[in-house]
C-alpha cells in the first residue's frame, strides 16, 4: 500500500495519466503481475517469442517504435536492443522500475496518447482523430503494437460513465469501436511506407466460474479483423485473483505484417 501510494504520488507522467487512471492502472498492473508471475509466465514468454520471430524478418537498424510498453514484461528487451538503432516507448505511463528495467543509450521513453483523442474526451466530446505522428518518419522499421488496442477505450469510458453518465450506449459503442479502427488504420499506414508491423491483441475476455466459462466478452467490440498468425490464452486472474472459484482467461491473437 505505501509503495503504491509513494508510485502514486511521484511518477513523472502527464496530468492526463492520473486524471483518466492510467497511473493507477500501471501501479495495480504492477502488483498484480507480481502476485500471478507464475500465471503469467507462458503468456509472457509466448509474446516475446512472437515479436522476437517477427522481429527477425525486418531488416536491422533504424527505429523500432512500440505502442503500449506499459511496464514492458511482454517485450523482447535484448532481441529489440540488438537488431535496431533505437528503440521508442511509447504509452500514457511507464512506471520507475520500467524506466530502470529498460534504461539503455538506444531507449527513449515517449508518455504519449495514441488515440490523440483524450483532450476532448476531458472536454466531454467525443471527437475521432486519426493518429498521424511518427508517420513521416522514414527511420522507423518496425512498429510493435504491445496488446494496447483492446485497452484504448477501456480508461476513456469509465471516465465519461463517472463524469458524463447520460452519453447513450450506442455512442459510446460506436466511438470505441472508432478507436480501434483508427489504431488499425495507423498500423497499416506504417505498413504502406515499409515498416514491419507485429500486433498482440487480446481476441476474447473469458470469465469463468467452478471453471465453467459464463461470459465472454469480444475485446474486438465486434469489429472484424485479420485471422491472427498465432494465439495462446493468458490466465490473467488465476483463482483467487477475483470472487473465491473465479477466474478471467484472455485469449490472446499475434499478427505479424509487412507490405
Ligand atoms: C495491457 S497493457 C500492455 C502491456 C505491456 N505491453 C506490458 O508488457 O506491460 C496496455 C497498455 O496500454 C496503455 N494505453 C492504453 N491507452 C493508451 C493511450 N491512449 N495512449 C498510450 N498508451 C495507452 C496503458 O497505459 C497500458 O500500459
Amino acid at each position: 500500500m505505501i509503495q503504491e501510494l509513494f508510485s502514486w504520488l511521484t511518477t513523472r507522467c502527464a496530468p492526463q495519466a492520473r486524471q483518466f487512471g492510467y497511473l493507477y492502472e500501471a501501479i495495480a498492473m504492477r502488483a498484480r503481475a507480481k502476485r500471478c508471475a507464475a500465471a503469467w509466465q507462458s503468456h509472457l514468454i509466448s509474446s516475446q517469442q512472437f515479436i522476437s520471430d517477427c522481429i527477425l524478418k525486418s531488416e536491422p537498424g533504424g527505429v523500432a517504435l512500440v505502442f503500449g510498453s506499459g511496464l514492458g514484461l511482454d517485450m523482447p528487451k535484448a532481441q529489440l536492443l540488438k537488431h535496431f538503432d533505437e528503440v521508442w516507448l511509447v504509452d500514457m505511463v511507464h512506471l520507475r522500475e520500467t524506466r530502470h528495467a529498460w534504461q539503455d543509450e538506444k531507449v527513449k521513453f515517449i508518455e504519449y496518447d495514441v488515440t490523440n483523442t483524450l483532450s476532448s474526451i476531458a472536454r466531454g466530446e467525443l471527437a475521432m482523430s486519426q493518429p498521424y505522428r511518427w508517420l513521416d518518419d522514414k527511420h522507423i522499421r518496425f512498429v510493435l503494437s504491445a496488446n494496447i488496442i483492446g485497452q484504448l477505450p477501456v480508461q476513456p469510458l469509465s471516465w465519461l460513465a463517472k463524469h458524463y453518465p447520460n452519453i447513450e450506449d450506442e455512442v459510446l459503442d460506436a466511438w470505441s469501436e472508432s478507436l480501434l479502427t483508427a489504431h488499425m488504420t495507423y498500423l497499416q499506414a506504417f505498413i504502406s511506407q515499409g515498416a514491419h508491423v507485429c500486433l498482440i491483441a487480446d481476441l476474447e475476455w473469458h470469465y469463468a466460474e467452478n471453471n465453467q466459462v459464463r461470459t465472454v466478452i469480444d475485446a474486438w467490440r465486434g469489429l472484424a479483423h485479420p485471422t491472427p498468425h498465432a494465439r495462446w490464452g493468458w490466465r490473467i486472474a488465476p483463482r483467487g485473483e477475483l470472487r473465491t472459484n473465479n477466474t478471467q482467461t484472455n485469449w490472446v491473437g499475434a499478427w505479424c505484417f509487412a507490405d
